[in-house]
């Protein structure tokens, strides 16, 4: 929900300040700023709006310096204004703070610390965090500590972290202890980077492609001190950490733009290659059924199983119901998709014999981290679908299964469906093979599933008669999305991209539940959109776009190629490659993210930073 940076190090620090917010900037863009430490002088700048515009203010005003924090900003207490935009400096600029979640407790804090006598300039949580700090320098200092002194700096981070409740990943420098940054998490990712003479800080390891492939990530109450002599991590109760270093697998041209307009548009004609990223090594025809290396559970583990809850939100809550369709048709365990956020206070019945999966792009959401922990903590193995290696989530999960689509940087979440749906296809296979499911089944299945690379590169060719559509109705401000059996799960993801990038309100439902209220919103401005490829219900949901028409609602139809009837009831058709029920949604959703992508240009919205939004909420 926000995007940290910092350094230290030889290098001239703004500039590379600047670069990493660039690239953190789809994780939250209302305000962007930076803090620069140079010869004993704290140096600010920051704005409301796109990092873009703090470059600006940095070509005219620049900051000197090796040592830096920064934040691209999605707000969660102030309005996105220049003076509530991070850093914030606590007591007359001896500290300067980077923040991303949220203080609790800030309420309290602010008004003991006002009475204190310190003056607050914003309306944010975090800059309680900055005057504490420095309260609690001026403390130390009195009881002898010195605001050079690391030793000093760091008791003064530990007693403010005591008084903060919440969540919290923290960027801090002291003005009066040069080349050293302060990062600090609980809740809310952070990950450094090292290098040779240098230390980088950022929220994802994007800002660090180019610099370093060598990488630690910071783990809850863990607090570390990067110094151009070193990296030091304790954690708040056990002391001293050895850091774990990893390597990054990425390269910098995953989060290039190439030759699009849009990562949004990059990332869904990339669908053909990450599917085929999903499935690659993990269709085993010999034995008819799937690889499923990091689940960590034995095959008699799984046979124990008698019950799946997918954990997640959004986008990622679309597919996992799709994948609830797949496991109980091809596995037959019961199923259940839970939003996260219900999940994690609900306490539904679960027994040592229900297996959670936590489905999340960025493995950073918060909502399906804590529900992924309420799960651990009762005992349940917890396993995760994430496309972000080492995120928190993948490592907190007692295993899981990766992505493998590389970066997904548009807001709004495209070729991360298409993925999950597909690994969930192979979870699918991989239980059922090992249950019940006949060798020829699980052959027929791994067939089908190779050619879905190519039947994806074959949906996209609509793009040009989705052009037209979009046209056609971007001025239109209310639409349904109607789907049913595997289809549903669909429309609510057609519904969802529209609604998040082009500001519409869109309805996903079951096509056939119309009839029971929301058939009252249906006229001529209300154009439903149904997904309705070959299928055993087809005759069914052909009746339902009838009880449409019959309200002069006009209807699009996403249907197989070869459908010639459907265009006597729709007055504008999609066509998708013909594919077995259970693997439409794969084909489906293309159609979908491209008639958002077009309508939300059309209305001149940002497609790839939608208002109010940011890629990962790292928030509750
Ligand atoms: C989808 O387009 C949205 N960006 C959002 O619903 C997203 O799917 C949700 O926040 C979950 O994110 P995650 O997959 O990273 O956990
Ligand atoms: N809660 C802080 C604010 O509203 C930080 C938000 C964020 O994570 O970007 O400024």
């Amino acid at each position: 929900m926000c995007g940290i940076v910092g350094y230290v190090g030889f290098r001239s620090v703004s500039d590379l300040l600047v670069e990493g917010l660039h690239r953190l900037e789809y994780r939250g863009y209302d305000s962007a700023g930076i803090a620069i430490l140079h010869e004993g002088k704290m140096s600010v700048r920051k704005k409301a709006g796109r990092v873009l515009e703090l470059a600006g203010i940095l070509q005219s005003q620049p900051i000197l310096g090796h040592a830096g924090i920064g934040h691209t900003r999605w707000a969660t207490h102030g309005a996105a204004t220049d003076q509530n935009s991070h850093p914030h400096l606590g007591g007359n600029g001896e500290v300067a703070i980077v923040h991303n979640g949220v203080i609790e407790n800030y309420d309290t804090l602010r008004k003991q610390l006002t009475a204190l006598g310190y003056v607050f300039h914003s309306q944010t949580d975090t800059e309680v965090a900055a005057h504490l700090l420095a309260h609690n320098l001026e403390e130390q200092i009195i009881l002898g500590g010195s605001a050079s002194d690391i030793e000093t700096c760091l008791k003064v981070v530990e007693l403010t972290l005591e008084k903060l409740k919440g969540t919290y990943g923290l960027g801090i420098m002291f003005r009066d202890c040069p080349d050293t940054v302060i990062a600090a998490r609980c809740g809310s990712p952070l990950v450094i980077g090292v290098g040779k003479d240098e230390y980088f800080l950022a929220s994802d390891a994007s800002p660090l492609v180019g610099y370093t492939k060598e990488v630690v990530y910071l783990s809850d109450h863990e607090v570390a001190v990067l110094q151009p002599t070193g990296l030091r991590i304790d954690h708040r109760k056990t002391g001293s950490v050895f850091p774990n270093v990893h390597v990054l697998e990425q390269v910098s041209a995953d989060i290039e733009l190439g030759d699009y307009e849009h990562y949004m548009l990059k990332e869904i004609f990339e669908q053909p290659q990450t599917v085929e990223n999903a499935i690659r090594g993990r269709l085993d025809s010999e034995e008819a059924t799937s690889v499923m290396g990091g689940l960590n559970l034995t095959a008699k583990d799984l046979r124990r199983i008698d019950r799946i809850v997918l954990t997640a939100c959004g986008t990622s809550w679309h597919a996992g119901l799709v994948g609830e369709f797949l496991l109980e048709e091809f596995a037959r365990v019961p199923t259940e998709v839970e939003y996260a956020s219900e999940l994690r206070y609900r306490n539904p019945p679960m027994t040592d014999r229900t297996l959670v999966f936590a489905i999340t792009q960025s493995g950073e959401t918060a909502d399906t981290l804590a529900a992924l922990r309420e799960c651990k903590r009762k005992g349940h193995p917890t396993l995760a679908i994430c496309n972000t290696v080492g995120s928190t989530i993948a490592r907190e999960a007692d295993g899981g299964i990766y992505l493998h689509a590389g970066p997904e940087i548009g807001v709004a979440s495209t070729k991360a469906f298409t993925s999950q749906v597909t690994v969930l296809t192979l979870l699918a296979l991989y239980l059922g093979r090992m249950r019940h499911m006949s060798y020829p089944a699980g052959r027929r299945i791994i067939g089908q599933l190779r050619d879905m690379p190519d039947k994806i590169s074959k949906t996209l060719q609509c793009h040009d008669k989705v052009l037209e559509v979009a046209d056609k109705y971007f001025r239109f401000n209310n639409f349904l999305y109607l789907g049913r059996l595997y289809n549903f799960p669909v429309a609510l993801e057609g519904a969802l991209k529209l609604k998040e990038i082009s500001y519409i309100h869109a309805e996903g439902y079951p096509a056939a539940e119309m009839k029971h209220g929301p058939i009252a919103l249906v006229d001529e401005q209300t154009p439903s959109v149904f997904v309705i490829p070959r299928g055993g219900i087809y005759p069914k949901v052909v009746s339902n776009m009838e009880e449409i028409k019959a309200r002069r609602g006009p209807v699009i139809a996403i249907a197989c190629e070869g459908d010639t009837d459907i265009a006597r009831v729709a007055d504008d058709v999609i066509y998708v490659p013909d594919v077995e029920e259970y693997l439409q949604p794969l084909v489906c959703a293309i159609p979908l993210q491209l008639l958002a992508y077009h309508v939300a240009l059309l209305r001149g919205c940002n497609v790839d930073r939608p208002r109010n939004l940011a890629k990962s909420v790292t928030v509750e």
